[in-house]
């Protein structure tokens, strides 16, 4: 696998603000994103859908129903399925007051708004995207070309579908890494050596959920060339064994608590 620059197998995980900083402001909002940045992250990452008027926008679920006040304001359009709706329509819900009133304001945030804010308040942090549908591909990498992303220590990539990472890698530079996520259901009904040879041949790494990092997982794993990421870690006290098993990064809503307690030290 790897001819990715960054990350390299370390004692250091990254740090990698899920959704970004998710446990204190709205996931995928842009006050979550700024914040992940103020606490230091080493990576945003953005899960990314198309509307039905094909936008890109940063969005975790399917549908609108948990994060939006999509069924208030739009009752009969049950079930609230994002590639239903246009981005007019998105833009006018509130994707902040499920988590706190504070943030009635926050809008679905474009691929491109967030490059934009980024941008305008001189915030160097990288991206990790999820292509969280396959076929976007072309529409992300040109997005993040014209706006100077597309380059290693800039952003990376991340999908739970193959083709998708097999579509971006004759797209992207090298060095920008593929990280193929894994969920639980696949890694318990396959033989983990042939899941991760077969993963080896395109993608530079594994997201891993946290109930599979064991020490048999990361050193099959690095013995391939393969670096791993652990989603979604919250609580301090599984900081310290998964170093100790030598991950290379991980996902926490809280990117604030590893630096806190000096994650790796
Ligand atoms: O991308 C890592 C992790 O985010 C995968 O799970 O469901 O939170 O996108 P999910
Ligand atoms: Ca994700």
């Amino acid at each position: 696998a790897s001819t990715a620059s960054q990350p390299s197998v370390t004692s250091e995980p990254i740090i990698i603000a899920h959704r970004g900083a998710s446990g204190h402001a709205p996931e995928h909002t842009l006050s979550s994103y700024r914040l992940a940045a103020r606490m230091h992250a080493g990576y945003i990452e953005i899960d990314v859908q198309m509307t039905k008027d094909q936008k890109m926008i940063a969005i975790h679920d399917t549908t609108l129903a948990r994060t939006t006040n999509a069924e208030s304001i739009y009752p009969n359009r049950a079930p609230w399925r994002v590639s239903d709706f246009s981005l007019n329509e998105l833009k006018g819900l509130d994707a902040g007051s499920w988590f706190d009133g504070r943030f009635a304001a926050e809008r679905i945030p474009t691929l491109d708004e967030v490059v934009n804010m980024l941008k305008t308040e001189h915030i160097q942090t990288p991206l990790y995207i999820e292509t969280k549908q396959p076929g976007i591909e072309a529409a992300v990498v040109r997005l993040l070309q014209k706006k100077g992303y597309l380059q290693p220590g800039r952003a990376m990539f991340q999908s739970f579908h193959p083709e998708s990472l097999q579509a971006l890698k004759v797209m992207i530079p090298r060095g920008i890494a593929l990280i193929q996520l894994v969920g639980e259901n696949e890694a318990c009904h396959s033989d983990p050596v042939k899941l991760l040879q077969r993963i080896a041949v395109y993608a530079d790494g594994i997201g891993l959920p946290i109930s599979l990092a064991t020490k048999e997982w990361v050193r099959t794993a690095h013995s391939l060339g393969l670096i791993v990421h652990i989603y979604t870690v919250n609580e301090p006290r599984d900081l310290a064994r998964l170093c100790a098993i030598g991950i290379d990064g991980l996902f926490t809503d809280y990117p604030d608590r590893p630096a806190r307690i000096g994650v790796c030290r």
